[in-house]
């Protein structure tokens, strides 16, 4: 054989290996860098996305990152047809399933719309996966399900507390819809469970888009740096807390998005203990809202604008992971830490 033949008989290898995952919400803040880290690990990916909490632009800074365009199909997957015609046209070796609202005030103010985003599209895909035999699912939970936890820092066998909102109710009844499934379906699945995503990748070409006021610390946080916020409230310093402010446990994206590669992983080799697992993704530290604001002025070298003011309404006290079963079985463990996060957030916010 020459050397010439050699080469090309890799490359096939290589693509008949390639395995081809399905990423909804593939253009989102934290499905971006899942792409990312999908596609520097090897996979072959396709987006699906209906563009309602994000921009096309996402898709090619995507690809100056990475160097590979991923396919791309807008769809709305509340609509079962056109999520269909797509399993008609195209096979996938696995799907992470990011797409759904995420908004805690406006699912009150909405449930229904959360239900029918949310739930109606985790049924459609999972129906799609019993008929046409896809396995190895990955879904994006979250903290919430554990409520004000009695015990910290928060282990996997943590109860779970009824949900606080109709957004949190979304992910609890996701996960018992998906385990149900698994069960009855021998499917076999993941749900990851975040504590509070920040951050940008390093490339600063990617990062978070909060349309209109932003709800969440960090971005608030950049937004009056810059001025386009006048102050920052801080929710609250009567907790029974370090300094009183509410404690958190904030994940750099990039470590979040790299955690998904780890579970899928872990379901395309088959290594995984029970048809449904779900792991807390975090980094194990909390940090107080007035920690991040001294962290975030070291950082960016701004001094913020802050008050104190009265407590949020739905806000737990503290809430942190142990990370311990998650960094065993995924073999995965967070590489960056709260500084890093925050400098990227900023470096992101100036370039906006
Ligand atoms: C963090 C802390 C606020 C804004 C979010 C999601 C939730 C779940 C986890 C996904 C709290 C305080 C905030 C502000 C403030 N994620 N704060 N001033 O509440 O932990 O929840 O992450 O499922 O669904 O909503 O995150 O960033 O809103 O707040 O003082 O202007 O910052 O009170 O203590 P939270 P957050």
């Amino acid at each position: 054989m020459f050397q010439g033949e050699l080469h090309l008989t890799t490359e096939k290898n290589n693509k008949e290996q390639m395995k081809r995952i399905l990423v909804t919400g593939g253009l989102g803040f934290i499905g971006s860098h899942t792409v990312v880290e999908l596609q520097n690990s090897g996979f072959e990916v396709v987006i699906i996305d209906d563009l309602s909490n994000t921009t096309i632009d996402v898709l090619e800074n995507i690809t100056a990152i990475s160097g590979i365009k991923p396919a791309f199909h807008q769809i709305d997957l509340r609509v079962k047809n056109d999520i269909h015609a797509f399993f008609e046209n195209n096979t996938v070796d696995g799907i992470i399933h990011f797409a759904a609202f995420k908004a805690v005030g406006e699912s009150v103010a909405k449930p229904l719309d959360y239900y029918e985003n949310n739930i109606g599209s985790l049924v459609y895909l999972l129906q799609e996966m019993k008929d046409r035999n896809i396995d190895n699912f990955i879904f994006s939970s979250s903290c919430t399900v554990y409520g004000q936890a009695d015990e910290l820092p928060i282990t996997e066998n943590a109860p779970t507390k009824p949900a606080e909102s109709p957004y949190g109710n979304t992910k609890q009844i996701g996960e018992e819809i998906i385990k149900e499934s698994c069960k009855a379906y021998n499917m076999n699945a993941i749900a990851l469970r975040y504590f509070n995503p920040i951050g940008a990748h390093k490339s600063i070409k990617i990062g978070e888009l909060p349309l209109g006021v932003p709800q969440n610390l960090i971005p608030f946080i950049t937004q009056t740096a810059m001025g386009i916020r006048k102050e920052l409230s801080v929710f609250g310093d009567d907790y029974p807390t370090i300094d009183g402010t509410a404690v958190r446990d904030y994940i750099h994206v990039v470590d979040l998005a790299k955690a998904h590669i780890a579970a899928l992983e872990r379901l395309i080799n088959k290594n995984n203990k029970t048809n449904f697992e779900f792991f807390n993704v975090g980094t194990g530290t909390g940090s107080s809202v007035l920690e991040v604001i001294k962290a975030f002025e070291k950082a960016s070298g701004k001094s913020l604008n802050y008050k104190i003011v009265g407590r949020r309404e739905g806000d737990i006290t503290a809430a942190y992971a142990d990370t311990t079963i998650a960094n065993k079985e995924l073999n995965w463990k967070t590489e960056k830490d709260l500084d890093e996060a925050l400098d990227s957030a900023w470096k992101w916010q100036l370039k906006q």
